[in-house]
């Protein structure tokens, strides 16, 4: 792959990176996206009967073993070569913020601390009564069938349902996350958006911010949106195959 000596400038020269990834950046892994025809779960799945507190207080069971099912998948699969050109990445800059959309835990099984989770995660779930989480993880379960009902387990405190610990449809992100980001966000020179539609908000306006900024901003999609001019670049291609040839052609 060939890359503008502007951005391998950009990158080279950045002290502070943020990297802004969506259902793309695990898409290598095997795991589905949201919105891809025909792959993406809403493409498959109606998101008001499986991600709204509305839909688990209908049928808990129903999405309890949706997102098992979920679980299970994210359990099997393995980090790919984007995963870890990110992690690697974070040795070669002095300062990296990873920031994901994602649910799953892939960022930190290829060996990145502290990632910023803004739609939370698979494996914290949640007491949906009176919010405390359960004190040991949950076995991991092995959930071939996406429609199947589960029981969701009972809160040790309060005897409520446990609920996944993802942000629903109709939900404000964690405070704290929100803010980390968008702090980072507007105090990066590089902003990398990886494998996100941008059409989810606030997630979507992170890599807006960072440009408004001033900062560089580079879009890895196989599928880019427009371009907003100047300092903003893309790479229309796989995460897995962009992400590990600009961190080398960048610093070898
Ligand atoms: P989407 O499914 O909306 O978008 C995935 C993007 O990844 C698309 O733009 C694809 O073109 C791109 N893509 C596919 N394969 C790729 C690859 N190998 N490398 C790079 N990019 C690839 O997923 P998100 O943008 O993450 O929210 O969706 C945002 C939010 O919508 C999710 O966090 C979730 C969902 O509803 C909640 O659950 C709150």
């Amino acid at each position: 792959m060939t890359f503008a000596p502007a951005l391998l400038d950009a990158l080279r020269n950045a002290r502070h990176v943020v990297v802004f990834t969506g259902a793309g950046v695990s898409a290598e892994s095997g795991i589905p996206t949201f919105r891809d025809a025909l792959t993406g779960l809403w493409a498959r799945f109606e998101p008001s009967r499986l991600a709204t507190a509305e839909a688990f207080r209908a049928d808990p069971s129903l999405v309890w073993g949706w997102y098992q099912w979920r679980r299970s998948l994210v359990h099997r699969a393995q980090p790919n070569p984007a995963h870890r050109a990110i992690a690697a990445l974070a040795g070669k800059v002095p300062r990296l913020t990873l920031v994901t959309q994602n649910v799953d835990d892939l960022h930190e099984r290829a060996g990145s601390p502290s990632v910023i989770h803004l739609h939370g995660q698979l494996e914290r779930p949640r007491c949906f009564t009176c919010q405390r989480e359960p004190e040991a993880p949950l076995p991991v379960p092995d959930e071939p069938d996406a429609g199947r009902h589960v029981t969701p387990p009972a809160c040790a405190h309060c005897g409520g349902p446990l609920r996944p610990g993802v942000v629903w449809f109709g939900e404000s992100l964690p405070m704290n996350a929100m803010d980390r980001a968008f702090e980072a966000a507007e105090n990066c020179d590089l902003l990398i958006s990886v494998g996100t539609s941008g059409v989810v908000y606030p997630a979507a306006e992170i890599p807006q911010v960072a440009w408004r900024a001033g900062a560089t901003v580079l879009h890895i999609n196989p599928a880019p949106g427009p371009l907003h001019g100047e300092r903003d670049f893309a790479l229309a291609s796989a995460a897995g195959v962009a992400l590990p040839a600009l961190v080398e052609a960048a610093f070898s």
